[in-house]
């Protein structure tokens, strides 16, 4: 088991291990003073977990209640924010007490900002339950919901008080949803490790728990640093601004993990053919992509993704910051006109 902390507005563990999710009552017990926990997942979060995290919080002491809502994008809505908080108030919810996310990011997201809004602020406990949750999203304090008009357009810097990561659920994944994590693995191969490059091509199944402390450990120290996404903290968003094009194209059909999967590529080959990294890079991050079956390109023109992307919150005054690779294991932010990045789509999806 490894305990990592993170220093930021509100320092917090992000405990890994395997066979560690009973243990997260105890855990609760001393961190937070409230008895009354409320669990929110989605249906399939709840019917596989569910019961087996209720019964440590309620052996800890905690009176628990549940909240689930449909699994899907879709979920992560100002509906079901609002239907969140209400529950929290009939729940008599006060400030000491505590609200836990069992799930993907989806979960964590709606549940962070849920967490923050609530009272003005209640404790919460992030349990992730995909790859891409226990690497990326459960980590950092990013919470948010989708508008109509995009992705994550409402939200909250708001850190969690824990983070439990049984690396058991991870092996129990189905393969495509393993595969969407694996496009954040390789995120942050590409924009910061050459060892966790080399952790995927000697097997990602086998240094799972070794991987995902590697990614949590490069996000804690990007956070640490700029914990309100003012500057370096950008560089997790490498391959995310086609990415969330392509998910707002395919109306959410397309994961995300699949959409940062090609997001990627697009940014990669272009940056290679501009000579903005070095050659090769391109390829790497194709072919690691394609080990875990996940796509390298879509269909949308160039002009579509930059229609969409220019709905994306990322933009100040003309200008967008866009994560360019430059050598292997090290990406660079690059900020420039908006039309600039109209040439990036370009390049990247030329065929
Ligand atoms: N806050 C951040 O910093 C941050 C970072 C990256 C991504 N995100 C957000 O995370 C979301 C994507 O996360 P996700 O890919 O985890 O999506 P998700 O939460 O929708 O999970 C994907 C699917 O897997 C199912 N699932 C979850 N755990 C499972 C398990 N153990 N076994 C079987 N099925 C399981 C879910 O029910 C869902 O159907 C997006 O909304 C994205 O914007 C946030």
């Amino acid at each position: 088991m490894e305990r990592i902390r993170v220093n930021a507005s509100r320092a917090y563990d992000v405990v890994i291990g395997s066979g560690i999710l009973e243990s997260i009552g105890a855990e609760m017990s001393s961190l937070i003073k409230g008895k009354r926990c409320v669990i929110i997942a989605d249906d399939i979060t709840n019917s596989i977990y569910g019961e087996r995290v209720k019964r440590s919080i309620c052996d800890a002491g905690f009176s628990v209640e549940s909240f689930v809502f449909p699994h899907g994008e879709e979920s992560k809505s100002a509906e079901t924010f609002v239907d969140i908080l209400e529950f929290l108030a009939e729940a008599k919810l006060n400030r000491a007490d505590s609200i836990v996310a069992l799930g993907g990011g989806v979960v964590g997201d709606i549940t962070g900002f849920a967490a923050a809004s609530f009272l003005r602020g209640i404790k919460f406990v992030q349990i992730p339950t995909t790859l891409l949750a226990a690497v990326d999203s459960s980590v950092g304090g990013k919470t948010a919901i989708n508008l109509t008009a995009g992705k994550n357009l409402a939200g909250a810097f708001y850190q969690p008080s824990l983070v439990l990561c049984d690396t058991d659920i991870m092996r129990d994944l189905p393969e495509k949803i393993f595969a969407d994590g694996m496009a954040e693995v390789i995120k942050y191969g590409a924009i910061r490790s050459t060892k966790v490059l080399a952790l995927i091509k000697d097997g990602a199944h086998k240094n799972l728990d070794e991987i995902i402390a590697e990614c949590v450990k490069i996000k804690r120290d990007v956070v640490s640093e700029d914990e309100f996404d003012t500057g370096l903290r950008q560089l997790l968003n490498f391959g995310h601004t086609p990415a969330h094009a392509i998910e707002k194209l395919s109306r959410y059909e397309i994961s995300h993990g699949s959409a940062v999967a090609v997001g990627m590529c697009i940014m990669a080959r272009a940056a290679e053919k501009l000579g903005m990294c070095d050659v090769g890079i391109y390829d790497e991050i194709k072919a690691l992509c394609r080990e875990f079956s996940l796509p390298t390109e879509v269909s949308y023109t160039a002009e579509e993704l930059f229609s969409f992307a220019m709905s994306d919150k990322k933009r100040s005054a003309g200008y967008v910051t866009l994560v360019v690779p430059k050598v292997r294991g090290e990406s660079v932010l690059h900020k420039v006109p908006e039309d600039e990045m109209k040439k990036f789509f370009a390049l990247g999806t030329e065929v």
